[in-house]
C-alpha cells in the first residue's frame, strides 16, 4: 500500500527499534511503537536535486529542499522565513581554544528563536497537508513557541502542554502567538505523556518530538544548509546539545541524504553535548545503547530530560557517524554563553551554547585536532531565558542620576578601568 500523504520519492517508514518497514504509518511503529524514520528512493530525488540546480535556487530557507521533505501536496507553509541561518566563522573563540576551523550555526535567527522552527516547518505543512485543524505538542518551551508562531495565521488551533516551570519568554511566546497553554505542574517527560493521551483522546495532531517522524525530516535540513555555506565541504565534527535527541538524529540523517545523493562524498562525526545530569544518551551510548531514566536536572531547561523520547536514534547518530558524547555542568554551559557572547556576538540560550561548552571540553581533553573543521550548533536565542543571561553575566551597576556617584564608581574600579568584560 502507498501512503497517499507521501510523494513518489519517499518509499516508506522504517522503525529505528525493530527495523520494520511500512508504508503508511500516523506515529510510531505498530509492531513495537519504537520511532519511524522516513526511506526516500534517492535514485529519484538524484533526478530533481543536484549542485547544478541548487545552484540555480534563489530559496535559503528550509523550502529550499522540499525534494527531499516528505510533503505530496504543499497545501500551505508558514508565513515567516525558516532556515538560511548564518554560519559564522569563529576564529576568537577557536583561538582561544589553540583550533583554526570552528564555526557556529546560529540557529537563534529562526523565526521562534530556535532550532525547532525547522521541525516545525514540516510539521505544520504536514498537519495542512492532511487536513488537520488542530495541533497538539509537549514541550520544554521551545517547540512548542515554534509550532505556535508558524501555525499563526493558517488556520491551525494550537494546544500546547509546557512543565510550568519552562522560562517565561517561551510562555510569553506560546501566549502570543495565540496557543492554548496547558502549563502542567510537573516536568516535561510528565507533560509530554499527557499530551500523547490528549492526542488520544481527542484525536489532535500531535507534534511530539521522535513520535511525529517528521520533525526530524526539517531538522535534517540545517546539515545541507551547513555543507553548502562550507563551499560543500563537510566538516569534521559537529558539535550540538542533545536534550531528546532528536536534534542530533536529524543532523545525522540530513548528511547521510546528501551522502545517499552522491553530493558528498564523506560524512561528519557527530558530538552530542549534554548536562551532566540530563545524560541519558551519553550513557546508553558508551554502555549497552539501552537508554534509562536520569534525573535530567540542569539549567539548560531545554535539554532538561529524564528519558529521551528519541535516544535510540541519537545513539544510532553517534555510533554510526563514530562520534563521541561530552557532558557539561551548569557553570561550564554558563562560561560558554558569556565566551560565546562576547568573543562572538551570539547571544545563545542555556542549551543553546551548550555545544560550545562541549566544544571547549573536548578541545581541553585533546578530542579535536588543531586543524580541523568543526561546527557547533548554537540552537536556541539568548532571549528565551534572560533569568540564566543574568546567572552568566551578572548585574549592571546601579546608581543616581549624579556624576558624584558616577566618580566614585569609576575610581572604585579603577586602576583597571570600570570593568567591561569578563572573559
Ligand atoms: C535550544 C535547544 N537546544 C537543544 C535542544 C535539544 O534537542 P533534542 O531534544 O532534539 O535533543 C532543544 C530541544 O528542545 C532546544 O530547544
Ligand atoms: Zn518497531
Amino acid at each position: 500500500m502507498k501512503n497517499r500523504h507521501l510523494p513518489p520519492s519517499v518509499l516508506g517508514f522504517r522503525c529505528l527499534a525493530c527495523g520494520l518497514e511500512v508504508a503508511d504509518a500516523a506515529y510510531v511503529c505498530p509492531s513495537c511503537s519504537g520511532n519511524l524514520d522516513l526511506v526516500y528512493d534517492y535514485r529519484a530525488v538524484r533526478k530533481r536535486l543536484t549542485r547544478a540546480s541548487l545552484a540555480r535556487n534563489p530559496d535559503p530557507s528550509v523550502w529550499r529542499w522540499r525534494d527531499l521533505m516528505p510533503i505530496k501536496a504543499f497545501r500551505g507553509v508558514p508565513v515567516v522565513r525558516i532556515g538560511g541561518t548564518p554560519l559564522y566563522k569563529a576564529d576568537r573563540l577557536a583561538a582561544d581554544l589553540g583550533l583554526s576551523g570552528v564555526y557556529l550555526k546560529d540557529d537563534g535567527r529562526n523565526p521562534s528563536a530556535s532550532f525547532k522552527d525547522r521541525a516545525g516547518a514540516v510539521v505544520v505543512a504536514k498537519a495542512l497537508e492532511l487536513g488537520e485543524r488542530t495541533v497538539t505538542g509537549a514541550s520544554t518551551g521551545n517547540a512548542a513557541s515554534s509550532m505556535a508562531c508558524l501555525a499563526a495565521g493558517l488556520g491551525l488551533k494550537t494546544i500546547i502542554f509546557v512543565p510550568e516551570k519552562a522560562p517565561a519568554a517561551k510562555i510569553a511566546q506560546l501566549l502570543v502567538f495565540g496557543a492554548t497553554v496547558i502549563a502542567v505542574k510537573g516536568t516535561y517527560d510528565q507533560a509530554f505523556d499527557l499530551c500523547l493521551k490528549a492526542t488520544d483522546e481527542y484525536g489532535w495532531y500531535n507534534r511530539n518530538t521522535g513520535h511525529n517522524p517528521f520533525t526530524r525530516e526539517g531538522k535534517k535540513t540545517a546539515s545541507f544548509e551547513i555543507v553548502e555555506q562550507l563551499g560543500w565541504k563537510v566538516p569534521d565534527k559537529v558539535f550540538v546539545s542533545v536534550g531528546d535527541g532528536n536534534i542530533i538524529s536529524g543532523l545525522w540523517k540530513g548528511f547521510k541524504d546528501f551522502y545517499s545523493l552522491g553530493l558528498i562524498d564523506r560524512l561528519p562525526r557527530l558530538v552530542g553535548v549534554q548536562a551532566e545530569k540530563s545524560d541519558a544518551v551519553k550513557r546508553a551510548f558508551e554502555s549497552d545503547g539501552v537508554i534509562r531514566p536520569v534525573s535530567g536536572d540542569t539549567l539548560a531547561d531545554s535539554i532538561s530530560v529524564s528519558l529521551p523520547r528519541d535516544g535510540e536514534a541519537a545513539v544510532q547518530a553517534l555510533t554510526e557517524s563514530q562520534g563521541f558524547a561530552v557532558s557539561v555542568t551548569d557553570t561550564e554551559i554558563l562560561d560558554a554563553m558569556r565566551a560565546t557572547a562576547r568573543r562572538e556576538g551570539v547571544f545563545g540560550e542555556p542549551a543553546g551554547v551548550a555545544a560550545v561548552a562541549g566544544l571547549r571540553k573536548a578541545a581541553a581533553r585533546g578530542q579535536v585536532q588543531a586543524g580541523e573543521k568543526i561546527v557547533a550548533v548554537i540552537t536556541g536565542n539568548g532571549l528565551k531565558d534572560v533569568a540564566s543571561a543574568l546567572k552568566a553575566a551578572g548585574r549592571p551597576f546601579t546608581i543616581g542620576p549624579d556624576p558624584a556617584e558616577l566618580r566614585k564608581l569609576v575610581k572604585t574600579h579603577s586602576p583597571g578601568g570600570m570593568r567591561t568584560c569578563r572573559n
